[in-house]
């Protein structure tokens, strides 16, 4: 009877379950945190076997990783490129191997898109066009004042800093009395935000009138700098970031960051769903793009609590 018992509890056609590779940029920001834990507890929850690997922002790293997933032979790859460009020749490997590969929060460069089955995540470029034109709206409501913008760029040659570069300069070229005076990158981080901004404090001083960062993590490195100048952030400098994690309605209540761009890390569900729709042969979107807000600090006392990242 023990033996029977057993039998039923453990069917012999039991599916095996589904194991996914997972290459992550790194723990560069309090988005990425959120980005990580939303994959694991969702691959968890469906009972997924995930493989995780942080590259510590290094290519070279994410390209290791993959190719260990290929020798692995697992179901699917997924991986958050920390760069646009250099994957053709690790993605046809998978290719090869006929494991499917589904990109999620930033894009590749690639030109046979049949590399990759879906791309989940958001519309950096438009993120970067929200920025602007909360931009636009403010220089119109401050009189049509000349303003001086320095910006904060993430990761060299990451799909979000090209993108979120570009559609800013897109909005903000309608004015001609916007104008970017320093440009330069901060690796999406706090500690390079800060040092970031103390150097084009140094050299523009009182000019500075704007901060453009590419995400909150440098605008909030960025505001530490610019307290320590003797200046208020929010204030003397307005400041504008990308993502809407707590740290940045935190910011906006204390007055110190004016506007935040939302760019969600929440993308765990989708991400797992649709490796699972792929291994069973379901047609998957080749782009599947996320819904995001801007929040203005005037609501951010409100919004904190419903925050979930
Ligand atoms: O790719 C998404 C970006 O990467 C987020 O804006 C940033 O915070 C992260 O490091």
């Amino acid at each position: 009877a023990a033996a029977i018992a057993c039998a039923t509890a453990i069917p012999a056609f039991a599916a095996k379950p589904l194991t996914i590779g997972f290459s992550q940029v790194g723990a560069e920001s309090e988005w990425r945190t959120a980005n990580t834990a939303s994959i694991k507890e969702a691959a968890k929850k469906a009972g997924v076997n995930l493989k995780f690997a942080d590259a510590q922002q290094q290519q070279q790293n994410q390209v290791k990783a993959i190719r260990s997933f290929i020798a692995q032979h697992v179901d699917v790859i997924a991986f958050s490129p920390v760069v646009e460009t250099g994957w053709e020749t690790v993605l046809r490997e998978a290719k090869n191997a006929k494991i499917p590969v589904i990109l999620t929060d930033r894009a590749v460069k690639v030109t046979d898109p049949s590399l990759y089955v879906s791309f989940i995540g958001s519309d950096f470029v438009e993120e970067g066009r929200r920025a602007g034109r909360w931009l636009l709206d403010y220089a119109k409501k401050n009189g049509g004042k000349p303003l001086n913008i320095v910006e904060l760029q993430g990761t060299t040659g990451a799909a979000p800093a090209i993108d979120r570069k570009t559609g800013f300069a897109e909005v903000i070229a309608a004015n001609p009395k916007l104008k970017v005076i320093r440009s330069q990158t901060g690796d999406f981080t706090r500690a390079k935000g800060k040092e970031v901004m103390e150097a084009f404090l140094k050299s523009e001083g009182k000019n500075i009138n704007v901060l453009y960062a590419h995400n909150d993590d440098m605008a909030i490195g960025a505001i530490q700098a610019i307290e320590e100048a003797g200046l208020k952030p929010g204030k003397d400098i307005i400041i504008i970031s990308i993502d809407g994690v707590k740290g940045a309605f935190e910011a906006m209540k204390a007055g110190k960051l004016n506007v935040t761009v939302e760019c969600n890390p929440l993308l765990g569900p989708t991400l797992i769903q649709t490796a699972q729709d792929v291994v069973a042969g379901k047609p998957v979107p080749k782009r599947i793009v996320v819904n995001e807000g801007v929040f203005p600090a005037e609501v951010a006392a409100k919004e904190l609590p419903n925050r979930k990242y």
